[in-house]
């Protein structure tokens, strides 16, 4: 991954571009990494904050050989890669909250936005986004994030070398899709739940009749997460519309 690199100093999205990319015939592993996004997008319609030169701001063309209902094992995937690479490189007691926030004390630093396009069943390609805050400062947070959200920088009270930590991620991700195709889902799932911070904790969901509350139990083998409802029984969530509460 990343033998390719597009390197820009602003774009709207890295997740917009790369999406062209692969209508101009982008092949697999290229990445497109920005300085700086104008409209940086996050799940469910948010704003992703992404200040100059503070972050890694990028996105990954993936063309795996799965079909749309597996596409969220992706997520987890990259957020095993990412956790994995944070971890080699500092100290730092990085999680991963369901589906795809890596957590550390209970603030996010980094975020991931899989976007699909498929043919009926078949996945065509796969843009991974991925956001992590690496050396932002508290001030360089909107005020409204500031209690919720750190960067590796205020965690680790040193700067981080954005370009290691790339190359990091890329080996770790590379690997891990490759034990992925050859293994399935299977190995990435320990290693997930090896460092999930998620699982024991209240999840709340938008049903038709209000909110409902359920405990996180585990993860199934399509990456959804499996929760324990009020009356004692199991059912899945997928990934719109849960939130962790206490
Ligand atoms: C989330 O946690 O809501 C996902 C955030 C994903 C942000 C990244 S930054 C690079 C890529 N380009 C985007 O517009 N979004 C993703």
């Amino acid at each position: 991954f990343g033998r390719k690199i597009l390197y820009y100093d602003e774009v709207e999205s890295t997740n917009t571009l790369a999406h062209a990319m692969v209508l101009e015939g982008a092949e697999e592993g290229t990445l497109v990494i920005a300085e700086h996004q104008t409209t940086g997008r996050g799940r469910m319609g948010r704003k992703w904050h992404s200040p100059k030169g503070k972050g890694l701001w990028m996105s990954l063309v993936l063309k795996p050989q799965i079909t749309l209902q597996f596409a969220p094992q992706l997520t987890l995937l990259v957020a095993v890669a990412l956790c994995r690479s944070i971890r080699k490189l500092t100290s730092l007691q990085v999680g991963i909250k369901w589906p795809n926030d890596l957590l550390i004390e209970g603030k996010k630093i980094s975020g991931i936005l899989l976007e699909s396009s498929a043919d009926e069943e078949k996945l065509q390609h796969v843009i991974a986004g991925i956001g992590i805050s690496v050396n932002l400062d508290l001030d360089d947070f909107p005020e409204e994030l500031r209690s919720v959200a750190t960067s590796l920088s205020i965690e680790a009270a040193q700067q981080i070398d954005r370009t290691q930590l790339l190359c990091q991620f890329l080996l770790e991700l590379e690997t891990l899709y490759e034990l992925y195709h050859e293994q399935g889902f299977a190995p990435v799932k320990l290693l997930w739940e090896a460092l999930n911070v998620s699982l024991g904790c209240t999840v709340r969901s938008q049903g038709p009749q209000g909110v409902i509350e359920a405990t996180a139990e585990g993860i199934d083998d399509a990456g959804a997460l499996v929760v324990r409802l009020a009356d004692g029984s199991l059912t899945k969530w997928y990934s719109s519309n849960v939130e962790f509460g206490s």
